[in-house]
């Protein structure tokens, strides 16, 4: 079979290097990059640091509004479909490159199948949950992370093709710990940080970074916080501290975004994690780290239904106290599969 992949933005990069590897044991795959994401440290790094393959084609859209930003990505996606016409095309996630990609190849009749189906929070204002909601009805195969997807996708009507085979996070995660053990992390020493002795912050929904109150109160939180933090601060995230006029005090340490491997390392050492990505909560909840979530849902509720994550929105006094008293004591069962969802996810599309 030809299987033509959509990536576009950070995680998607990661996510499609646990089914990339496996996926081309078997079959070929076209490789298509949008160019949603474009610096090094948001793109080339993972390329580079997870042995994903070169993308067969970058359509360079950039960053833009989003009509304009899928406008642009569903016209080069829908020429790529054209020109390969493979036999399925591969989604991730919840970008606006997922929702450009199922379009593309729905209106082709080209199979889709979306990995990281049936993830939902209800909540519109999200732009994700409205690219989730369209890729999931547009895809013949949704691969689902979790018994709560699939029981969201039914709840819509969705039952055909819907198969739950785990998060294939957790493959890259497993991958990258093997990788780590074998060569040490020099990540930490570069940034002065002790195991165990500081928190790792990052932020980029727009919920957070575009709304200047919500902003200033994470800001705040972290600022007034006894601790040393690293913020490895995503393209968004800088570009809104920056106009806002935001202070950061001396014990954050605000780097950029790093590469996955770097991630992991800090991830892990990390005393507790303040975050609104959806990655990084997963992340923090394998590597046994207490998660803050700086937002006022999450799709990711079974971390919180553990214990081990806490959700704080984005107020100030809420973020301090958590940070200050939230420390999980209860067990850490295995969530969101065992590690071998790429394997599932290629074998289905058999
Ligand atoms: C996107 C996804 C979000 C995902 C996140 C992962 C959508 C709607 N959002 O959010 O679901 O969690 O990626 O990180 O698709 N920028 C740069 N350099 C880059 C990339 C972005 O400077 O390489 C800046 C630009 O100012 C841009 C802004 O970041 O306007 C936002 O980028 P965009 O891709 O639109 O959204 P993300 O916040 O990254
Ligand atoms: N990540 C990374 N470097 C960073 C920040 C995040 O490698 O500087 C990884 C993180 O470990 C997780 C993924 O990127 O695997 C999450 O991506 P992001 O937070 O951008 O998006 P989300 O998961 O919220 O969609």
């Amino acid at each position: 079979m030809k299987v033509l992949s959509i990536i576009g933005a950070r995680p998607q990069f990661i996510k499609a290097a646990a089914v990339s590897r496996v996926l081309r044991e078997r079959h070929r795959e076209v490789l298509v990059h949008t160019g949603q994401h474009y610096d090094y440290e948001m793109s080339g790094i993972f390329f580079d640091g997870l042995e994903l393959p070169c993308p067969d084609a970058n359509l360079e859209v950039g960053s833009g509004r989003h009509g304009a930003q899928t406008a642009a990505m569903l016209k080069g996606i829908e020429d790529a479909v054209l020109a390969e016409r493979p036999d399925y095309l591969l989604i991730y996630g919840d970008t606006n490159s997922t929702l450009a990609g199922a379009l593309a190849a729905s209106k082709l009749l080209v199979p889709v199948a979306h990995v990281e189906a049936g993830l939902r929070i209800f909540n519109r204002r999200m732009p994700e949950e409205i690219n989730r909601v369209v890729a999931d009805h547009l895809s013949d195969l949704l691969l689902c992370p979790s018994e709560t997807a699939v029981r969201n996708l039914s709840t819509e009507g969705i039952t055909r093709g819907v198969h739950l085979v785990g998060d294939v996070m957790l493959d890259v995660l497993n991958w990258a710990r093997q990788q780590l053990t074998a060569k040490a992390p020099t990540v930490l020493e570069r940034q002065g940080l002790a195991n165990g002795h500081y928190l790792l912050a990052t932020v980029h929904r727009s919920e957070n970074t575009d709304d200047l109150e919500r902003l200033s109160q994470i800001l705040h939180a972290i600022n007034s916080l006894d601790e040393p933090v690293v913020f490895p601060a995503h393209p968004r995230a800088r570009k809104m501290i920056a106009e806002a006029g935001c202070r950061v005090e001396r014990h954050v340490r605000v780097i950029d975004p790093v590469g996955y491997m770097d991630m992991v390392a800090l991830t892990s050492a990390a005393r507790l994690v303040l975050t609104d990505s959806g990655g990084l909560q997963k992340e923090a909840y394998w590597l046994g780290v207490p998660c803050v979530t700086l937002r006022d849902e999450t799709e990711w509720v079974e971390t919180v239904a553990s214990g081990w994550n806490t959700l704080v929105g984005a107020d100030a006094a809420r973020i301090i106290e958590a940070v200050r008293c939230f420390a999980p004591n209860c067990s850490r069962p295995l969530l969101y599969g065992d590690g071998f969802a790429a394997s599932r996810c290629v074998d289905l599309l058999n």
